[in-house]
């Protein structure tokens, strides 16, 4: 299939690009670059030996998108193409609106005119709220608290709408739960810009030596050990996990949590991270992160009855993977 991928230069869009690739479909990646760079194309290309057809192009301007959509046939859509930093989203959010509701709109009005008939999307398992765990896709969704989480619960709903009123467009609508690691070649991974706010990138630049301390934000939630639990998952699994759901992709809306089904506490990846890189990472517990839930995780057994996905790189190739990219960064 020829794919376009919108945000491929970032994160999670890049380590999907080798995925595609790697399985004979054919990518062009349309992105502004205003949270990645351009040399991410060319790591992808190096990795895969493949071509990428690239366009640094704004999705939320039709004059920049429409001359895509005329000059290639899409088989379908991949859409990343949004802003992700949850505190920014709670100061600026028509900056987030914006940016995430409209790349949605636009893209999917270009699939309705070009008749595109495949769409996945980027969504998050911020959408469930604070709900029971484990998360399933079949819960009502609870209140996002922040704008960044709004944009995705709204990007669904067009979503699932537009479907509605044309049936032949097939919806992915793919719940991420905390995507960690790297490509592992060490060429591609995440680079978050200025002080991470995630805890990955947080201890890989600890690790280094950029940042002094790691603050573990609170040690007293109902968890194993006090701290934080989240469902980490390694993100090339994740990117496997759209081709999966990309080719599978034939009829109406589907909603698939991917997510490993575990949960790792904050401390609990301190130390998996020392183990598998033999290296200290410095820490304080400090107080809680406002806004943040204590704990959750997957319920992933829908992915994979459905799209046969299952995560198969554990926590310590995670930790390797990670830290192996953040060495190589220089
Ligand atoms: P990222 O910032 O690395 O990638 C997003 C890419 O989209 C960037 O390359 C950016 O330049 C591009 N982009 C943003 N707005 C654009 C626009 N209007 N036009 C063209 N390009 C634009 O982020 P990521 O971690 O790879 O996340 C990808 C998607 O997955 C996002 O929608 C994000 O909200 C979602 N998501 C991420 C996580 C996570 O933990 N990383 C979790 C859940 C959901
Ligand atoms: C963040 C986002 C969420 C997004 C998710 C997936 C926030 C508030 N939420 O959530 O919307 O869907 O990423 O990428 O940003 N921690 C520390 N010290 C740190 C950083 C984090 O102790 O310096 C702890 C947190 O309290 C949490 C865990 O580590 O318990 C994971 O944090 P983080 O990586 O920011 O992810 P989420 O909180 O799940």
């Amino acid at each position: 299939m020829e794919i376009l991928v919108a945000g491929g230069a970032g994160y999670i869009g890049s380590h999907t690009c080798v995925a595609l690739l790697k399985e004979g479909h054919r990518v062009v990646v349309a992105d502004n670059l205003c949270n990645s760079k351009a040399e991410t194309i060319h790591k992808i290309e190096q990795i895969t030996n493949k071509k990428v057809v690239f366009y640094q192009i704004d999705v939320t301007k039709e004059e920049d998108i429409r001359p895509v959509f005329s000059k290639h046939q899409f088989d379908g859509v991949i859409h990343f193409a949004g802003l992700k930093a949850v505190g920014e989203s709670v100061k600026e959010p028509l900056k987030y609106y914006y940016n995430n509701v409209l790349s949605t709109i636009m893209l999917a009005r270009m699939c309705q005119e070009y008749k595109v008939n495949r769409f996945v999307f980027s969504s998050s398992a911020t959408v469930y709220g604070e709900n029971e765990i484990p998360f399933v896709e079949t819960m009502n969704l609870l209140p996002t608290t922040n704008p960044y989480g709004e944009t995705k619960v709204i990007s669904e709903r067009i979503l699932m709408d537009m479907q509605k009123a044309n049936p032949e467009f097939c919806v992915s609508l793919l719940r991420y739960f905390n995507p960690i690691g790297a490509h592992d070649s060490g060429l591609i991974g995440e680079m978050p810009n200025g002080i991470p706010n995630n805890l990955m990138p947080y201890i890989t630049q600890v690790a280094k030596g950029k940042l002094n301390k790691l603050k573990v934000f609170g040690k007293d939630y109902p968890t194993v050990d006090g701290t934080g639990v989240r469902d980490y998952i390694h993100v090339m699994d994740l990117a496997e996990g759209h081709v999966l759901a990309l080719e599978k992709l034939t009829k109406g809306v589907q909603i698939y949590n991917l997510g490993t089904g575990q949960g790792t506490s904050v401390l609990q990846l301190i130390r998996a991270f020392e183990e598998a890189n033999h290296i200290q990472v410095p820490f304080e517990i400090s107080e809680r992160r406002p806004g943040d839930i204590a704990e959750f995780y997957a319920d992933a057994s829908k992915a994979e009855r459905e799209l046969e996905f299952t995560a198969r790189r554990g926590i310590l190739d995670m930790c390797r993977d990670a830290w192996r990219f953040e060495k190589n960064l220089g």
